[in-house]
């Protein structure tokens, strides 16, 4: 049998083969609530422009509602044979209310609608995801204000650089969540135009209003060209680089909490709640939470290299490559949610070893540059010449053994008589943390206030 909804000019249906790659209800079915809301916009409208009469539209939404209650209650039943979404609720509004059902489809289109679903669920999810960041942040922001004072190793190279504070740490992430964020309420804003009306690509003849269904669905105007409207999928690339950059966040911080929570750092532990054990074994407590969202950001960046690659040579407007767009982008939103839902746990439930944190921090002659410092601010030496001296400090110190602090007055002085006894209070690590009071620099009093800005600007208090 050929297709009801545009099968009159076949005279077979298609081979199984077809309709297995042409389908996209298995998962395109999650736009069901956005099909049916776009659609109840729809039918208001065109009974307000006189296109419906009054009858036709009460029974359309009515009967709308009903499909809604039916997927939503578990009793629908999708068909592939229908294709996709639309097609699956058009046809069971036909059943339920004959022909007034064949009306809806007046001056739109499934390229239309199409892209007026996906924006409305690409909207969700961003605003889904701009709260769970902001949630994420507000548990970085608690931990930072807890360990402000908290001293660990700041690391270049991966190589022990300069002590710097945990809470200043903590709130790097901070920074750069609050641009990822900002990078998705971007991207939803030049989202927030409504396709519907642009139809196939032309537009329609009918006397459509197309301010009043894009105000129904929230949008802030109705895009302005209809060839536009149906082939730009920009909406969904821009939420998917925004969620690749915040992911590669994620990643990165995860890959230190799997650094810092082995047992040669033992900076941190992971709760029980966020990681599992070996099965051969016994004292394993693995950091799998940790290494699967530093996984995850490659579902979430292949799914925006995938669809950059479908989009990048279609001539406009619709093709139905674009079909291709939604599965990919499904599972990247879905992995990266749950990344910073998972993420969000970890840092709730971690434990810090302040002392182990403390002590690494001392390592690697880690208060050299505050040597220096001193140098250059009590005697007065040029800075280069002051790292020339400090790098004989240092020489001398491994070849004693010990690290900074284990330099007698005496070992100091056969470096550089200019130097005395004030050196050993300027190479503590706390000593270090605290110069650093430059704007945005580590010492504790900064992490106090940069965490208080931060905690306002999250709860708004
Ligand atoms: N299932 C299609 C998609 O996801 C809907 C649009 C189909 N349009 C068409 N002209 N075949 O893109």
């Amino acid at each position: 049998m050929s297709n009801r909804m545009w099968g009159g000019r076949f005279s077979s249906g298609p081979d199984a083969i077809m309709e297995e790659i042409n389908a996209s209800i298995g998962f395109d079915q999650r736009l069901y609530r956005q099909d049916i809301s776009g659609s109840i916009a729809h039918a208001t409208m065109l009974a307000e422009v006189g296109i419906l009469t009054q009858a036709d539209r009460d029974a359309i939404l009515g009967g709308l509602n009903e499909v809604l209650a039916e997927i939503e209650g578990g009793t629908f039943t999708f068909s592939r044979a229908l294709e996709d979404i639309h097609m699956n609720v058009e046809s069971r509004l036909r059943e339920k209310i004959g022909d007034a059902a064949g009306r809806l489809h007046t001056a739109r289109s499934r390229n239309d609608q199409v892209a007026t679903d996906f924006k409305l669920y690409v909207r969700d999810c961003i605003d889904t995801l701009v709260a769970q960041i902001a949630t994420l942040q507000l548990a970085l922001v608690e931990r930072a204000e807890s360990e402000a004072q908290t001293v660990m190793p700041g690391f270049t190279h991966l190589q022990s650089a300069q002590p710097v504070t945990f809470g200043h740490h903590l709130l790097a992430y901070v920074e750069m969540l609050g641009r990822d964020a900002g990078r998705l309420t971007d991207a939803r804003k030049r989202l927030n135009e409504s396709p519907l009306g642009s139809a196939a690509l032309a537009g329609t003849p009918y006397p459509i209003d197309r301010d009043m269904t894009a105000k129904a669905l929230g949008f802030e105007r109705p895009t302005a060209n209809s060839l536009d409207a149906v082939s730009d999928r920009d909406f969904i690339l821009e939420t998917l680089a925004a969620a690749s950059i915040c992911a590669m966040h994620l990643s990165r911080f995860s890959e230190e909490l799997v650094i810092w929570s082995s047992a040669q750092f033992g900076f941190i532990k992971l709760s029980d709640k966020f990681t599992t054990g070996s099965s051969i074994m016994p004292q394993k407590r693995n950091p799998d939470a940790a290494e699967l969202i530093r996984a995850k950001i490659g579902r979430i960046m292949g799914a925006l290299n995938s669809l950059l690659v479908v989009m990048k040579g279609l001539p406009l407007a619709y093709s139905k490559d674009m079909q291709e767009d939604k599965e990919v982008a499904f599972d990247a939103l879905d992995a990266f949610s749950l990344s910073l839902a998972a993420m969000t746990g970890m840092v709730s439930d971690l434990s810090v070893d302040r002392e182990r944190m403390r002590a690494a921090a001392g390592a690697g002659f880690s208060t050299a540059t505050d040597i220096a410092d001193w140098l250059v601010r009590e005697a007065d030496i040029p800075f280069r010449d002051a790292h020339h001296i400090t790098g004989r400090i240092v020489a001398a110190a491994e070849a004693k053994g010990c690290g900074l602090e284990g330099l007698t007055i005496e070992d100091l002085k056969a470096v550089d008589d200019r130097l005395d006894s004030r050196i050993h209070k300027v190479v503590t690590v706390e000593h270090s943390v605290a110069a650093r009071t430059s704007y945005g620099g580590t010492a504790p009093e900064n992490v106090i206030v940069q965490a208080a800005r931060w905690k306002s600007a999250l709860t708004g208090k």
